[in-house]
Formats: structure tokens, C-alpha cells, sequence
């Protein structure tokens, strides 16, 4: 299904190699409008997730869209050292070396430029957050207003079912901050989650990005290409069904299909609450409407958040294919 006009994205992001992947996405997909990248600390420090940004949108010929330097650290929680060993010290699977790129960061904060951006274009502005939730979370802080503002948020995080990816019960993006977490799923956004209850189920092999880089000849697709491959080196260590086809999840990516192609997955409407603490931190839990669970923090005060539960996994890969084959880079 497409839409009739482009949706108009703010990425939130921390590239991150499947946030590269994403970023390519959404600049290859004829209905999606990037107007800015904001960036977050996660995958790698703040500063190298704008460097990184500066650095995919300079060689894919994209440098006029605007990035910004968001949060550095979690909100109330100690910050961890970034997972070298998953995204390459780099963030982008330790390039060997680098282009030459005229790169200049806005001055504005991450959170100012969403709540900027969401005031000059009440209802019309998507963001698709795929990394730690504390830019969303310090734009609210700036701007109560903001879930009414926004259209749309698509997030990357969580895991209803699925077995969290940095705890027993935590995935990544959620562990990072939970508490700003806990903060953008009671604000009232408009709200998807894209957890590893469906990221789980798309893997991409190393071979789909050999191909593009071969099909386009272009240094952006050539970076992604080199980023993927160290990033299966890990997934495929850690899943041998990963390994089998020498893989790795598309996670971010799979924010973006969301919005493109919501068909694509079947959703759970219910309230979300995160475990700021203790042995479940990062815990993202979703309340089954059908049994009126009496613990108080999940009144009707909380409002409902959309959560993908399952995924057509072929079809994702199919279009996540296409969309990056077409003609999207210049010379
Ligand atoms: C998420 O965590 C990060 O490592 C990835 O970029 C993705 O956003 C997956 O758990
Ligand atoms: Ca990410």
C-alpha cells in the first residue's frame, strides 16, 4: 500500500550499522521525506552517531539534510560503554578509511530540532525513533504538547514474546534508557512499536547487500555493504539459524517498513509500561485488554501503544530488496 503524499520522517537514530540500513531505506523509498536526523548515544558515543550521520548522508549525496546532536547519556541510569564488538568501534564496522566529506552538525539540540520542526508542521511530522528514547523523551519535556503535534512515532525497541537481546527481558534500545523510555510510551504519541517480537524474524544475509553494492557501484552501498558484513560476523556467532545464511537482523530497517507498509504486520493495541529497575530493566510489558489486571500504573491514564506481534518475513526482505536496488543514488 503506498501513501498518497510522502510521510515526512525525522529519523532518530544512533548508526549503528542497521541504523545505516535504515537511514539508506528511507533515502531510497519514494514515500518517505527525510527532513532531518537526530542522533542519540547507544550504538556508539554521541558524537561519532553524528559523524556517522553527517558521514552516510555526505556520500549518498544527501549532506543538505540537516543532523543535530541529541542526548548523550541515559536519562537517570548510569551510560555503558557502546558494543564495539557489534557495530565496530566506528559504529560502521570499522571502515578502513573514510571519504572527505564537508560534514557541519545544526547547532540545535536533537530535542529542540523535533519540537522546532513538530511546531512548524502541527500533525504532519512521522518520527522513527531506533535508538535510546531520551531525544523524544527531552523534546516532551520542551514541548507537553508534542504527542498532539507529532502524526506518528515509530520506534525500534522492546520485546513483548521474544527474549530480550541484552538481558533475559531487555532489548537493547529500551536497557539503554528506560526510563525515558517508560516516559514515550505514557506521553500519548501516536505510537508503533517494532520490537524483536518481529525483528527476530527477518534476516537479512550479506549476500542481499553484496548485490546492491554490486548493482549500484556507489560508496554509500559499498560502506553498507562493509558494515553489514561485520555485523553478521556477530549475529551469525550468536544464532546458528543466523549463521546458516551468513545474516544478521534488519532491526531499524524494519521501523521504516512499518511505516511504509504496515500490511506487512499484525499489531497488538494495548498500554505499555517499561521496568525502570531491578532484575527487569529495560523490560518493555504489554497489558492484555482482556484481563483487567488490578496493580496500579496501568490505568486508563496509560494510553494505548500499537505493537507489531508478527511479520511477513519474506515480503519484508522482498521490498527492503527492491527498495534499495532502485535508482536512488546520483553518480
Ligand atoms: C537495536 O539496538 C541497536 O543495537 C540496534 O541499532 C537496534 O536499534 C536492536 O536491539
Ligand atoms: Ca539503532
Amino acid at each position: 500500500m503506498t501513501h498518497p503524499t510522502p510521510h515526512r520522517v525525522i529519523y532518530d537514530t544512533d548508526p549503528g550499522v542497521d541504523d545505516a540500513m535504515a537511514l539508506y531505506y528511507a533515502l531510497a523509498h519514494p514515500n518517505i521525506e527525510v527532513l532531518g536526523v537526530t542522533t542519540s548515544f547507544g550504538n556508539v558515543t554521541v558524537e561519532q552517531a553524528a559523524v556517522n550521520a553527517l558521514y552516510l548522508l555526505a556520500i549518498a549525496g544527501r549532506g543538505e539534510i540537516v543532523v543535530t546532536q541529541g542526548v548523550a547519556a541515559p536519562l537517570v541510569k548510569r551510560g555503558e560503554a557502546p558494543p564495539d564488538h557489534i557495530h565496530g568501534a566506528d559504529g560502521l564496522g570499522n571502515l578502513p578509511q573514510r571519504q572527505a566529506t564537508p560534514t557541519q552538525l545544526d547547532a540545535r539540540s536533537s530535542a529542540q530540532f523535533i519540537v522546532d520542526m513538530a511546531r512548524q508542521h502541527p500533525g504532519d511530522i512521522t518520527v522513527v525513533a531506533v535508538g535510546p528514547l531520551g531525544n523524544l523523551a527531552m523534546a516532551l519535556a520542551i514541548e507537553p504538547q508534542l504527542p498532539r503535534l507529532l502524526r506518528k512515532v515509530v520506534t525500534m525497541g522492546g520485546a513483548v514474546l521474544e527474549p530480550g537481546n541484552v538481558s533475559p527481558v531487555a532489548e537493547a534500545n529500551i536497557w539503554n534508557d528506560p526510563h525515558a523510555a517508560d516516559i514515550v510510551f505514557t506521553a500519548g504519541f501516536n505510537l508503533t512499536m517494532v520490537g524483536l517480537d518481529v525483528t527476530h524474524q527477518v534476516i537479512l544475509p550479506v549476500s542481499l547487500f553484496a548485490q546492491i553494492a554490486q548493482h549500484h557501484q556507489h560508496p554509500a552501498t559499498d560502506t553498507l555493504h562493509h558494515a553489514v558484513a561485520f555485523y553478521a560476523n556477530f549475529y551469525s556467532g550468536l544464532y546458528p539459524h543466523v549463521a546458516a545464511i551468513h545474516g544478521c537482523f534488519g532491526h531499524d530497517v524494519l521501523a521504516f517498513v512499518a511505516l511504509t507498509n504496515p500490511e506487512l504486520f499484525s499489531t497488538e493495541t494495548g498500554r505499555v509500561r517499561v521496568a525502570v529497575d531491578g532484575l527487569a530493566q529495560g523490560q518493555t510489558m504489554l497489558r492484555r485488554k482482556s484481563i483487567d489486571y488490578p496493580q496500579s500504573g496501568w490505568g486508563p491514564e496509560v494510553p494505548d501503544t500499537q505493537v507489531c506481534i508478527q511479520v511477513q518475513a519474506p515480503a519484508c526482505k522482498a521490498l527492503i530488496e527492491r527498495t534499495l536496488m532502485g535508482a536512488w543514488l546520483g553518480a
